[in-house]
């Protein structure tokens, strides 16, 4: 038998009990006529000692022979230790080996397999295997599937059915590139993976299914990030005869219902945003309201002096930040220079301190008095202690870097507490957004999403005025979700797609399978995404996805342990009659 308890599990109440044990050997610490081994499983971690006057001569010297990640099995007896550790479940107790049998030796792993290692980024990506073994990797993959089984549950108890997609289809205009396949039987033509299964779950609408879901990996080979895989996963859901009312109510149920079962935490209604009003008040439509610095617009009290920089703007912007007075010249400066590059392009910041005994300090107190500066307090409400950052510029542009440095000063006051929950429905998104590069409109979600139908009459004559029933639940300034109500009405989708540049023919060909099936009785419907892994992350205390995947890819898309993507034979080339581009 390898074992008659795990790793974890034994108690000062299993005294005096004969055992079998099965792990890794986390440590051995040798002491002569002693040795202590750590052993290791999934469950934890429980002390076994070899004794020269208590055990075999045969098993102390195999005892002094065992190294790291041995994989060993032992029996023994369960006796109290003589100096406890308050730290494990099993920390009062350790097991006096009496037959110990190597079944596997190990290699010296290239890095320490504990919370706080030694090993690099690419080391451990290298080794993930090894990586996993470690408490932090271990429970962030316990964690997800924890998650996944409670959004089962609790959508499958409201009715919705578990549908797997293809993935080798045709491409879904979700905006990034594709990946795609080549075809061995169908020479010179590509499959695509999917994006999302967007088009599918609209099919299964009007298959009459009313209510799918899928946990289902999304391929996109865009630019990776902090919070972007190539491949990651979709909680992918889609509702018939709904309107978006319907659709939050019914998800923020989830959300909260992931919350209780699993963090014990009892969130709150979700607050709704417009679009426009994140924009305005926040610079960005994934506000973190964790921390306030909303914006506030000055153009009223800081024009019409004689400071021209702030003359010449179409829009003077700020924030105040609590206790900001206390920001040495230093840190003034360094705020400075990090507005000023490139990544995020502003000309330079303004800020006013408001001293402790209520007296104003500005950087540009050559151009105001202080009645000046007392209106850009009392309009901005800055206290004694604070300070206001100021930027200007366009509209668009200063909000954005405004925005930027909302999210950086959170960062180094460290507001940002990774336990508070602050859930946010921003809704009301345009329809289309303008692209410079190719000089038309692009969907701001997707081709298939519905204009507000009071707004249908501006498609011609005012495009940018359209707003979508189109939402995103944003967690902490992550969107964790994005979804909208869909077109079912086959003259607004070929609306959508002149205004989208598509040609009858274009439209047809790339979605004439959808067009197609929305003659045939399409019922109103709508839908959702979740990422996955942002909101295991999320869940987990952090903003990176990586570790929240068992085996990711790394930021140039490289999986570096089975170090894919790599070439393919000649052979396999031919096959799929495609031609080298190597020289
Ligand atoms: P969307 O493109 O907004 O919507 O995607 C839904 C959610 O998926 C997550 N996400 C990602 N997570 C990790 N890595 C990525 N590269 C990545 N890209 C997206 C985000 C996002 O909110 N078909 C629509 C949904 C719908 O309309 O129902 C869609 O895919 O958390």
């Amino acid at each position: 038998m390898y074992r008659s308890h795990n790793c974890g599990e034994l108690r000062i109440s299993n005294l005096e009990q004969e055992v079998s044990l099965s792990g890794w050997v986390q440590k051995v610490r040798d002491k002569g006529f002693f040795i202590w081994i750590d052993l290791r499983d999934r469950y934890g971690i429980t002390q076994l000692i070899l004794d020269k006057e208590r055990s075999s001569n045969e098993i102390f010297d195999l005892g002094k022979t065992i190294g790291r990640e041995y994989v060993i099995n032992v029996k023994g007896l369960v006796i109290e230790r003589s100096s406890k550790n308050p730290k494990i479940k099993t920390g009062e107790i350790e097991v006096l080996v009496s037959e110990l049998v190597i079944l596997n030796s190990s290699k010296t792993p290239p890095f320490t397999i504990e919370d706080q290692t030694d090993g690099g980024e690419e080391l451990r990506m290298k080794y993930r295997y090894l990586d996993i073994r470690r408490p932090v990797l271990k429970n962030n993959l316990i964690l997800r599937h924890k998650i996944t089984q409670e959004v089962r549950k609790y959508l499958s108890d409201k009715m919705f059915l578990e549908i797997e997609t293809p993935y080798l289809i045709k491409s879904t205009p979700e905006g990034a590139r594709d990946f795609v396949v080549p075809s061995r039987m169908n020479g010179g033509e590509f499959y695509a993976l999917p994006q999302s299964p967007q088009t599918f779950k609209q099919l299964l609408m009007v298959a009459g299914l009313d209510k799918y879901f899928q946990i289902v990996k999304c391929f996109r080979d865009e630019d990776l990030r902090a919070d972007r895989q190539p491949e990651f996963t979709q909680i992918d859901c889609e509702m018939s005869f709904v309107n978006q009312d319907d659709v939050l109510n019914s998800f923020e149920g989830l959300i909260k219902h992931l919350f209780s079962s699993i963090k014990n935490i009892n969130l709150d209604k979700f607050p709704r945003m417009s679009y426009d009003e994140a924009i305005k008040n926040y610079g960005t439509d994934k506000p973190d309201l964790r921390y306030e610095m909303k914006f506030i617009e000055l153009n009223d009290v800081t024009q019409h002096k004689d400071f021209n920089i702030f003359n010449s703007a179409e829009l003077v912007v700020g924030f105040v930040v609590k206790s900001g007075n206390s920001f040495s010249r230093k840190d003034l400066d360094k705020y400075t220079d990090w507005v000023k590059r490139p990544q995020i392009g502003a000309s330079g910041l303004v800020y006013m301190r408001v001293q402790d005994d209520g007296t104003y300090k500005s950087s540009v107190d050559k151009f105001y008095d202080e009645s000046d500066l007392k209106q850009w307090a009392n309009i901005s409400d800055a206290k004694a202690g604070d300070i206001l950052f100021i930027l200007c510029g366009d509209s668009e542009n200063v909000r954005k870097q405004l925005g930027a440095l909302r999210v950086h000063v959170a960062d180094n006051l460290n507001l940002k507490d990774p336990e508070l929950f602050t859930p946010l429905w921003v809704v009301d998104f345009p329809l289309l957004e303008w692209d410079e590069e190719s000089n038309s409109y692009h969907a701001m979600h997707h081709p298939f999403t519905s204009p507000k139908s009071e707004h249908i009459k501006l498609i011609d004559s005012d495009p940018s005025a359209v707003r979508a029933d189109a939402y995103d639940l944003v967690l902490n300034g992550n969107e964790i979700g994005g979804g909208s109500i869909r077109i079912h009405d086959k003259k607004i989708q070929q609306k959508m797609f002149d205004c989208l540049g598509f040609s009858k023919e274009e439209a047809e060909k790339q979605f004439g399978f959808l067009m197609n099936a929305f003659e045939y009785g399409a019922p109103p419907h709508g839908g959702i995404a979740f990422g996955l892994d942002r909101i295991v992350a999320l869940m987990g205390g952090q903003e990176i996805i990586r570790d929240f995947i068992a085996f990711p890819k790394n930021n140039s898309g490289r999986d570096i342990m089975i170090d894919s993507p790599s070439t393919i034979s000649d052979e396999q080339m031919k096959e799929l009659q495609l031609k080298s581009t190597k020289k």
